[in-house]
């Protein structure tokens, strides 16, 4: 059974801070990302109820307009905080979400966006403050699609008495999520779904009930986990419609990819799978965040191929790792060629980010000899119980003890 997402459930979590009435969250996931955005809104003040999978949060009153850099450095998604903060309470000092392992993650973009309904904001000792003394309405062209820049826009202006208009926005299901949300809370929002956005906001918004969309990530890690092992898997509570790019590049490697509802039966019928290039884009393409993942597969289908990503600078920290099991990628610039036909040998390797160790295990999954992986906290950022999971499926994988 897939989880509710990540990516979902931290917006989600960010923008009750745009109303003081209670807002309800369920399928909501247990994940350490998920725990560092709920200890920074009980810092800001919230009373949060965790029951399971349901979660409830309730600012009523905002004790601070401050997001520290104790709290910001653990997650750099708290950056989701500038928004809602800005329209809640006119301010905004949050730590300056540092670089991560894939790359330097700017936020000039969010900062435009906000500048662009009136805001003000100044950079100092690893903090940005931001505030607004004068509202005006907004137009906004992003110079390329961000996710959370995206978010933070409609927050803002989904939580002023104004009228704003992006374009150029990211149009992933997470987005579409918060903005469908941001409606419910009563703002009118024209577009949803599409790159051009227009925001009627108004200041007391109400509180929300949503249940998150299912971590289409998660899911197409899965996927791939039943691929690499030529193994055949029903994947529960997903949604198949946020999962097209990598059905699609599944299906040209041979797997075989059947759905009944939100049942998702992935089945490899085909050994070796075909070769086939993948370029990662911003959603509807093939997404950023399962580029590691079909790597560690395409090592092993027959032929070459090439892995290009075009979102991060520097997202093919797994392939050194993946060469220590003989997956013999080599890597330029962008691209990331893959000889393909290889089959892997056990080794200890080290996860250096979220999506990179997930590779790493799945190639483990397949490998000739015991695989070790260093440092998967980073694994628990982003999967919940994902041994637990994929030994229910057969696999031989333990947690060894907690770094
Ligand atoms: C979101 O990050 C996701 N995180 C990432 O997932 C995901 O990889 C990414 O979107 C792309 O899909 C969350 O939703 C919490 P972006 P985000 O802003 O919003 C550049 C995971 O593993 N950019 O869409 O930070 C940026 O450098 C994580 O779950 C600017 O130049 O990504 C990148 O090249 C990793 N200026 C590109 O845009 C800005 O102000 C897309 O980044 C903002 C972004």
């Amino acid at each position: 059974m897939v989880g509710g997402a990540k990516n979902a459930a931290l917006p989600v979590l960010a923008m009750t801070v745009l109303t003081s009435a209670p807002c309800n969250i369920s399928n909501f996931p247990q994940l350490n990302d998920i725990h560092s955005m709920t200890s920074l809104l009980t810092e800001l003040g919230a009373e949060i109820k965790l029951d399971g999978t349901h979660c409830t949060v309730s600012l009523s009153q905002l004790q601070t307009h401050i997001a520290p850099y104790d709290l910001v450095r653990k997650m750099r998604a708290s950056i989701l905080l500038l928004g809602p903060l800005l329209a809640r309470a006119g301010r905004a000092k949050i730590s300056l979400p540092g670089g991560c392992a894939i790359g330097l993650r700017p936020v000039d973009q969010h900062l435009k966006a906000i500048s662009a309904l009136g805001a003000q904001y100044k950079i100092e000792d690893g903090y940005i403050e931001a505030w607004i003394d004068k509202v005006q309405e907004g137009d906004f062209c992003f110079d390329k699609p961000t996710v959370t820049g995206t978010m933070n826009a409609i927050f803002l202006a989904a939580g002023l008495d104004t009228v704003a208009r992006f374009k150029n926005c990211a149009v992933e299901p997470e987005v579409i999520q918060v903005a469908t949300i941001l409606e419910k809370m009563g703002a009118s929002i024209e577009g949803v779904g599409t790159k051009e956005i227009t925001v009627r906001g108004r200041s007391n918004l109400d509180g929300f009930s949503v249940g998150l969309i299912p971590d289409r990530i998660e899911a197409g890690t899965f996927m791939v986990a039943a691929a690499i092992t030529q193994g055949d898997i029903e994947i529960a509570g997903v949604e198949p419609t946020h999962l097209d790019a990598v059905t699609q590049a599944l299906s040209q490697m041979g797997v075989e990819i059947s759905y009944d509802k939100s049942c998702m039966r992935v089945k490899n019928s085909q050994w070796p799978l075909n070769a086939t290039d993948i370029v990662t884009t911003e959603y509807p393409g093939f997404p950023t965040d399962m580029q590691a993942q079909i790597m560690a597969l395409l090592v092993m289908a027959e032929g070459s191929s090439i892995v290009e990503e075009r979102i991060f600078e520097n997202r093919f920290m797994h392939v050194a790792e993946l060469n220590r099991m003989g997956a013999g990628i080599e890597v330029r610039g962008r691209q990331a060629i893959i000889p393909g036909g290889r089959r892997y040998k056990g080794a200890p390797v080290m996860a250096t980010d979220l999506r990179a160790s997930a590779g790493l295990i799945l190639a483990g999954l397949a490998a000739e000899g015991e695989t070790e992986v260093l440092r998967v906290y980073h694994l628990d950022r982003g999967y919940e119980k994902i041994e637990s999971k994929l030994f229910g499926l057969g696999a031989h994988i333990q947690r060894h003890r907690q770094e």
